[in-house]
């Protein structure tokens, strides 16, 4: 495990739509809960203010600085445990600390401030960098690594899938070939790529040029769309009926596969329309607390850039 310490220095994270996120997730004081997204530990030390002496929070995350400063509030609060995993991890992280049931798990989903702060881990394309990106620097391989041995249909297909990106084609071709010369090493390198690949037009809009493609390839090297889904799938499986499932998501793909997914358990029913009853006799395990996700106050956004993108969604198991 790489052991640099970011706690006491100046990298610090404000969570994001805190109250609306706290009251969807907390439904008994008493209860046990998942904050599967620990960052700083922001949301958790809320949530634990509202938790009476019976309550408990499990703290979650992959990023080992995270589940530093989870550990200095375990030693602060005995009604806090923090594990080390990710979210594929989760299900037996429940099961080692002997919860079958829970009753609310949070996701504010994505990277912390710190993680994007610190240019050595390479997340973002305004620091220079190692183009890493990996949310766990002791597992798999670094963006920089991973696309020596991409190929330009499968990198088009990630720039557009994961990042919506206009300019796929062209972004591809120029990284896989500076792939090729040895020059695809660094943030700033890929910046360059990114923002040269972009016709002229287009490079001075609103949102950078490198915006799409860092994010695309961060949810690649982190599988964020496959953890997503494991994660669910396991919160839908611990849930308590009544329990809530609270999710902060950052962008239109991760809210699109969350919304999905919810909306899938709470209209589980596929007999045609025309059919007078039902005879699938599925019926919903889940409902919607909040179905229209809720957005940032002014007050909000005047404080923390950060709030702009996040979409809440609350539901709340019913079976
Ligand atoms: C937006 S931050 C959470 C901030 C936190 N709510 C707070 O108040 O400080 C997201 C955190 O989730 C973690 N994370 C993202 N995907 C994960 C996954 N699949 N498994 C575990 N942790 C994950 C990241 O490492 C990051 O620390």
């Amino acid at each position: 495990m790489q052991n640099n310490d970011d706690s006491k220095t100046k990298y610090t994270h404000i969570p994001v739509l805190a109250a609306p996120f706290i009251d969807g997730w907390l439904t008994d004081p008493d209860g046990c809960y998942v904050d599967a997204t620990f960052g700083r530990g922001g949301h958790s030390r809320m949530l634990l203010s509202k938790l009476s002496e019976k309550g408990r929070l499990l703290g979650l995350d992959r990023d080992y600085q995270a589940v530093k400063e989870g550990q200095r509030l375990e030693k602060e609060d005995a009604r806090f445990t923090m594990c080390h995993t990710d979210f594929a991890g989760m299900e037996h992280v429940l099961a080692d600390i002997g919860w079958s049931k829970v009753q609310g798990i949070g996701f504010d989903l994505g990277v912390s401030s710190p993680q994007i702060d610190q240019a050595e881990r390479g997340f973002s394309f305004q620091k220079e960098g190692p183009l890493d990106m990996r949310m766990n620097p002791d597992e798999g391989q670094t963006v920089s690594e991973r696309l020596k041995s991409v190929s330009e249909r499968d990198l088009v297909k990630i720039l557009r899938d994961f990042g919506d990106e206009r300019f796929a084609g062209r972004i591809a071709r120029g990284i896989l070939k500076a792939v090729h010369a040895g020059d695809m090493e660094t943030t700033k390198q890929l910046e360059n790529i990114c923002f040269h690949a972009t016709p002229p037009k287009a490079r001075h809009g609103s949102t950078h040029p490198a915006t799409r493609t860092f994010q695309a390839l961060r949810i690649w090297v982190n599988d964020e769309y496959g953890q997503i889904e494991t994660a669910v799938r396991c919160a839908m499986k611990h849930l308590e009926v009544d329990g809530h499932l609270s999710v902060i998501s950052f962008h239109s793909g991760e809210d699109r596969r969350i919304r999905d997914f919810i909306e899938a358990e709470v209209h589980p029913c596929k007999c045609p329309r025309e059919f007078p009853i039902c005879v699938c006799h599925k019926t919903p395990t889940m409902a919607w607390v909040q179905k229209k996700p809720i957005r940032a106050t002014e007050d909000e956004l005047d404080g923390n850039a950060r709030s702009r993108s996040a979409m809440l969604r609350i539901a709340k198991r019913v079976a």
